[in-house]
Formats: C-alpha cells, structure tokens, sequence
C-alpha cells in the first residue's frame, strides 16, 4: 500500500503576529518547520524505505516556505484562502492508497504518533489523532454551560489524520461544493463518509503551535528532544606498579597470572583495575582513587581491588552515572596475557555491570623499551564511557 503525506504549511500564522508565516519562526534556532518535515522523513526511512510520497501545501505567494520545503526535497503545491482549501488543493496531486494529513504547526509529532495512525488506517480505513481529555469539556449555550459531555467520551483532536485517499477525496469534494466550514479532515471526513475513527495516539506535547508565547514555552521541550543531555562522558586513567613483591604472580583485572615476581603495593597491586577505577571516576568528574581510598589507610593493606573498583561503580552512581564500557591498554614485558585475557574481561564486564562486548583488554610489550621494557613495571592505560542516567528512578 502507497503512503503519502500532505503537511498543511500555507497559513498566514495571524495569531501568532510574526509578520510572516509562523512555521518559519524559530524553535531552538530552527524554523518550527523543520521539526515537521524531519520527523516525517525520519518514519520514512526507517519505515517505508524512502517511499513515503511528500507533498507540502504551501502559501502560492509564500516564496521562503516554498523555497524551504523544496529544499527539504518535498513536492510543493499551492495552498487556498482556508485550511479545507489547501488540503483539496493537495489531495488533487495525492497517488498513495492511503494519506497521512498533518498541520505543519504541529513540529513535535513522532514517529510513535505517525506509525499508529498508519496502522489504524488500516485496520479501519480512518485514524484521527486524538489526545484524550484530562480537563473537563462544557458545550457553552449562550454563554452558560451547556452540555457537559462524559469526560472519558472527550477527544483533542490533533493531527496527523489519516484516511483512504479515495474516500477523503470524495469527502473534500463535497466539502468544497458546500456553504460549510471545516478545521480539520476528521470533520469533512465525518460529514461526508462516516464517523472518522479515533486513534488515541495524541500527545499534550503534539501541540499546535498558535500564539507567539507557545513558540518560546516549547524552548524547553525541543531542548529534551533534541539535545541529549544523556551524552556519554569520557574519562582516562593510567598506573603503573613496579615489579618485586615476592610472590610468583601478578593480579591483572582480578586475574591471578603466573609470573616471577609480584607488583609492590599497598593493595593487590591490580594495576589494571586502578586504571580503570581512574577511568570511571574522571568520567564522572570526580577525585583519583588515591583520594577515595588512601595507601596511607591500613584497611587498603592487602585490598582486593575489584572489590574497591565495585565501591568506585557505587561511587559514580551516587553521582548519577553508569558506565557504558572500559577500554584497557596493558603494556607489560612479561607475564605473557592473552592467554587471561578472556576471564580478565569477564571479571571486569561483571564488577562494573555491562555486557563483556563492551569491555576490550588489549596488550602488548614496549619492545624493550623504557621501564616497561626492561621488565621493572607494568602500566596500564584505560578509557571509560559512562553515562548520566536519572537517581530518581
Ligand atoms: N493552513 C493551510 N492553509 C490555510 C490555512 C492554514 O495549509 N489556508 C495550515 C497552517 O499552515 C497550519 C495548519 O493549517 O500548519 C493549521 O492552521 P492554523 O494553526 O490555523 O495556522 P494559520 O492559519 O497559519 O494561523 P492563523 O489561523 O493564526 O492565521
Ligand atoms: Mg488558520
């Protein structure tokens, strides 16, 4: 089944007093406009492969809106004097099976919105968008109230609508013919076919934009929308320990591995894990680990560090952040690793709680080279994505 669009852009935009169409006015920086278009094109992409047909109404003298949706690769068509006379205008142009009709004003429309309207089309042949009511609805009768219909009865219709073409071609037809006025399509389609039928996929935040003030209180929500203020934090640590403990391993990302001599260290000397602890706390924007756990503090004497790398996880949480993944640089001369390399990235994935695919553990000698080279040490390197996630649950 063939999918079109039409976006009604070829308002005046009157009550909202910018002295041009209000679509062009700035959300963010953005003309409103760019937000409808997008979102239609993002459901296009992602779920009709690019062939959803796009066809934006636009004012016939309206040169900028024309020119933008242009730009934005849609099918312009001239709009009329009224809303019913730019949706007529557009259904002549119309070659989907089945038409979505969404007001350009409404810029916070989703994918969510636009999929089930799509599927209740097809199940009923109509899909109005609509918001059930949370405020109570009176039918004024000469300024007193009227009828005050049963609230769970009460609808905010929105847009997108979505309809037959046939029959809504049909319904504009007579819509046109007639003395009667029409706001939306649910209406033309309701007077002239039948009951149009309510998909209850509306939103408080799919809002038509009418008045200058809802331009600037949206600001907020575009900027939730828009701009992730989920961004993964990075953070890098590094340490290094030098051999000579009498002991016959070393412990790397709580793997015991043979080896001649140990790390020197007030704790296990799991180098590897003070880097990634280094890593998770930088991250967060917090202190080293010499801070949270001095070696000045006999209770580190002999510490498991994997233990104090799951105190540093509940550290970071207390911050509100949640690691995403390590990535640890092990540069040692000797013991040889690869064959832990598996169980240390197990041990690691388990004690800071994600998927081992996003734990890596690479190592390598120095050649020779320097203090890791000539066999005195081991360093370790490692970055940390952590990420802000909400305390409140
Ligand atoms: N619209 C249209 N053709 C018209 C009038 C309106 O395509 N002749 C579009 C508007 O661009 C808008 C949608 O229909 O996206 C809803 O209309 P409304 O919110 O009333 O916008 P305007 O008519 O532009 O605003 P106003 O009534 O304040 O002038
Ligand atoms: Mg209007």
């Amino acid at each position: 089944m063939k999918i079109s669009v039409i976006i009604c852009a070829a308002g005046k935009g009157e009550r909202a007093g910018f002295g041009k169409n209000k679509l062009l006015a700035p959300l963010n920086g953005v003309p409103a406009l760019h937000y409808t278009l997008c979102e239609f094109d993002a459901f296009d992409c992602e779920y009709l492969g690019g062939n959803l047909e796009k066809i934006a109404v636009c004012g016939e003298d309206d040169e900028v809106t024309r020119q933008f949706c242009h730009a934005y690769g849609w099918q312009v068509v001239s709009g009329g004097k009224t809303r019913t006379e730019s949706v007529y205008n557009a259904l002549q142009v119309v070659t989907g099976d089945i038409v979505l009709i969404h007001d350009g004003a409404r810029p916070f429309v989703t994918e969510d919105i636009i999929q089930e309207c799509v599927n209740c089309v097809k199940e009923y042949g109509s899909a109005v968008c609509a918001c059930p009511a949370v405020d109570t609805v009176a039918i004024a009768n000469g300024g007193y109230v009227g009828e005050v219909p049963e609230r769970d009865n009460v609808y905010i219709v929105q847009t997108p609508q979505a309809f037959l073409t046939k029959d809504i071609i049909a319904a504009y037809k007579k819509a046109i013919a007639s003395e009667e006025r029409f706001t939306d399509d649910s209406s033309v389609y309701s007077r002239f076919i039948k009951p149009a039928k309510i998909c209850p996929c509306g939103t408080p935040q799919n809002k038509k934009l009418t008045y200058k003030e809802d331009f600037e209180n949206f600001c907020k929500y575009p900027t939730a929308l828009f701009f992730d203020e989920d961004q993964p934090k990075v953070g890098f640590g590094v340490d290094v320990h030098a051999f000579g403990k009498e002991q016959d391993y070393v412990t790397l990302c709580g793997a015991k591995i043979p080896c001649d001599s140990g790390l020197i260290a007030h704790s296990d000397g799991d180098v590897a894990v003070h880097a990634v602890m280094d890593a998770l706390l930088s991250a967060a924007g917090l202190r080293d680990i010499g801070y949270y756990f001095p070696d000045s503090d006999e209770k580190y004497r002999g510490a498991d560090s994997i233990k104090l790398l799951e105190r540093v996880i509940e550290i970071i949480g207390e911050k509100g952040f949640k690691p995403l993944g390590l990535s640890v640089a092990i540069q040692a001369e000797k013991p040889r690793l690869s064959k832990f390399i598996e169980e240390m990235v197990s041990t690691l994935a388990k004690a800071v709680d994600v998927d081992e695919d996003s734990v890596s553990i690479t190592a390598g000698t120095c050649e020779g080279l320097g203090f890791v080279g000539q066999k005195k040490g081991i360093c370790v390197y490692c970055t940390a994505v952590v990420k802000e996630v909400n305390t409140n649950g």
